[in-house]
């Protein structure tokens, strides 16, 4: 197991299931419909009927699968599991979607979360005759409890969630017991209502909401089984557990918040699930894998083109100084809108990677297609499968962060971060510059989750400091190395969703004009880690303090003289310097959640701006 401690698959997938007397598949999928904001690229469902499975599955919204329904949505069933999909193995169409099936289709499963095993599984039950129909990790599982099974479903599930690695939260049926669901959870949330005279499992509450305020919370490695209005949880020896029944008082749009007000806040809140699921399987034993690149050689590469916009942008140039300072490798960074008009010189020792959550930038689409018509080779990082930049690239290396609903990036920033240091360390290693300093970044790599979830608990302190800075008009962000792309991205989230005019800038070029808007009303946000260039920043600081700017000041935990300088501090846990972007992406995007939220602004929908840039 990669990580030892529990945090969630979050957000990659939705399922529900429901069993009663006798509930309509409209019901089913109306529950499923709730669930939509988990994933939208495409959705089934399973259910009994004369002791016979049927499953029904559409790529795209769940209004197609009701489409593919027709007269079934009518139709009068007893037991349902269904799925509403973000795909992470193999692009989203009818046979990827869920639910899978086992060879004989008498065992239907809905999947959320990832099984890293399921490659070394498959071949293994190949090898015993089975025949898989789909590219999903998901479907070994059902093909494991058909390999389980001698007529007790629960005892098979049990055994069959024994052999995976991974995470995972799913719902199971079988034609040959139309009375009950088996769910069981590790790593991906699942949560049970309690009802009369109906069962009813989903990935979060908001289905749930309906039909009862009283929930079980599984928790990893439980395996429950649900009939109609009766639950029995049992740990993974089998043994029967008790677990705690909560009472919700949220209302459906609260739950689907995860209780928060706005996704942009539940997202950064996801952050350290964000960050297991974008590293998930890529360091082990020492070493840094990335399957997806087996054919990719970094130590022939004569340099990296990096295409990207915006935040994405951002987090290239982190990359670039990454790989630069720790290999021989030429990393050219350039955003998307400026590389596809210009006579760039790459050819086919190039490689290039196009960064984009969206996977639907038009500009970055084109800067690929031109790096391509130059011979270059392409590798694309983004976080929709089977999105145009994954089609049109030679490999693509998927971020695994679920949806992002708003439209300012967050999460999928942090998780574009993760993949991008794993990535440099690989390089290096390719290179042959690997050294104890590596192993030391790939450690701390290993407990992000961790420093994150350390860091958002201090959150309350940043609403504080944004609460004394909401009335300010403008804002000038200022850091040096790996600080100068936090900067940026401090800057652009501020001014995005708050719409207060902010500067990201090398804090050495403030004396080369932009100092000379400094004053007590355009307040200055520094980026001061103790890194090797703290000492120069603090001048830079100085400098701003002497024209009388307020100082926001990110700092290393235990920095006290810095007290002295700075009029509000934020501290962020000790890691080495190269990773430093990563523990101050949420301080950044934190404050201007605050500041947008405080002055009454929507941060979910900010003003004029798309979530897929797919114009020019
Ligand atoms: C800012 C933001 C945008 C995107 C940019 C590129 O919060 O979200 O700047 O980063 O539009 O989008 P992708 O990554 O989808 O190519």
């Amino acid at each position: 197991m990669l990580f030892a401690h529990n945090w969630e698959v979050a957000v990659l997938c939705g399922i529900v299931g429901m069993i009663a007397d006798s509930v309509k598949t409209q019901d089913v999928v109306e529950a499923l419909k709730k669930l939509e904001y988990r994933g939208y690229d495409s959705s089934g469902i399973a259910f009994v009927e004369n002791g016979r499975l049927r499953v029904f599955k559409s790529v795209g919204k769940i209004e197609r699968l009701e489409k593919t329904l027709g007269d079934e949505l009518r139709k009068e069933i007893k037991v349902g599991i269904a799925h509403t999909r973000w795909a992470t193995h193999g692009a989203p169409n009818d046979i990827n979607a869920h639910p899978h099936t086992d060879c004989t289709g008498n065992i239907a499963v809905v999947h959320n979360g990832i099984i890293e095993n399921f490659r070394e599984l498959r071949s293994y039950l190949i090898s015993l005759g089975h025949k898989f129909k789909s590219e999903t990790d998901t479907e070994v599982i059902a093909h494991l409890i058909e390999e389980m099974y001698d007529g007790d479903l629960l005892q098979a599930v049990l055994k069959a969630v024994s052999k995976l690695d991974g995470a995972y939260a799913i719902g199971v049926v079988h034609s040959e017991h139309p009375d009950e669901i088996v769910a069981a959870r590790k790593g991906s949330p699942l949560v049970i209502g309690i009802a009369k005279g109906i069962g009813i499992i989903a990935s979060d509450v908001t289905p749930l909401l309906k039909y009862t305020k009283e929930v079980i919370f599984l928790e990893d490695g439980d395996v429950a089984l649900i009939k109609k209005g009766r639950v029995k949880v049992f740990d993974s020896s089998g043994k029967e557990i008790e677990r705690k029944v909560h009472t919700i008082d949220w209302d459906e749009s609260a739950a689907e918040k995860g209780g928060y007000k706005h996704f942009m806040i539940k997202e950064i809140m996801e952050e350290p699930q964000t960050l297991v699921n974008a590293m998930m399987g890529r360091i082990k034993a020492g070493d840094i894998l990335f399957p997806e690149l087996a054919s990719i050689d970094f130590s022939k590469a004569r340099r990296i083109n990096v295409v990207a916009c915006g935040t994405s942008y951002h987090a290239a140039l982190f990359f670039k100084y990454f790989v630069e300072f720790h290999t021989d490798l030429d990393v050219l960074v350039e955003v998307s809108s400026e590389f596809r008009y210009r006579k760039p010189h790459i050819d086919k020792d190039t490689i290039t990677l196009a960064i984009s959550q969206s996977g639907e930038t038009a500009d970055t689409l084109e800067s690929i297609r031109l790096a391509k018509r130059l011979g270059s080779r392409i590798i694309s990082i983004t976080n929709v499968v089977g999105s145009t930049i994954t089609r049109e690239s030679d490999l693509s290396i998927m971020m695994n962060s679920g949806p992002e609903i708003g439209v300012a990036a967050t999460k999928t920033y942090v998780a574009q971060l993760a993949i991008l240091a794993l990535m440099g360390l690989k390089i290096v290693k390719d290179r042959g510059f690997w050294s104890e300093r590596h192993s030391k970044i790939a450690d701390t790599m290993l407990r992000l989750p961790e420093l994150f979830s350390t860091i958002l608990s201090e959150k309350d302190h940043i609403l504080e400091i944004a609460k004394k800075y909401e009335s300010y008009s403008h804002f000038m962000y200022i850091g040096r190395g790996y600080g100068y792309p936090t900067a940026l991205e401090g800057a652009l989230k501020l001014k995005e969703i708050s719409y207060i005019h902010a500067e990201g800038y090398p804090a050495g070029e403030l004396k080369h004009g932009p100092i000379a808007l400094l004053d007590e009303k355009f307040p200055v946000f520094a980026i001061l880690p103790s890194d090797s260039l703290y000492q120069k920043m603090k001048s830079n600081v100085m400098e701003c303090k002497a024209r009388n700017a307020k100082i926001v000041a990110v700092a290393t935990s235990g920095n006290v003289e810095i007290k002295e300088l700075a009029d509000e501090i934020i501290y962020v846990p000790r890691v080495p310097e190269d990773i430093y972007p990563l523990v101050m992406a949420p301080v950044i995007q934190l404050f201007a959640y605050y500041v947008a939220d405080l002055k009454g602004l929507d941060p979910d929908k900010p003003r004029n701006l798309a979530k897929s840039v797919t114009v020019e």
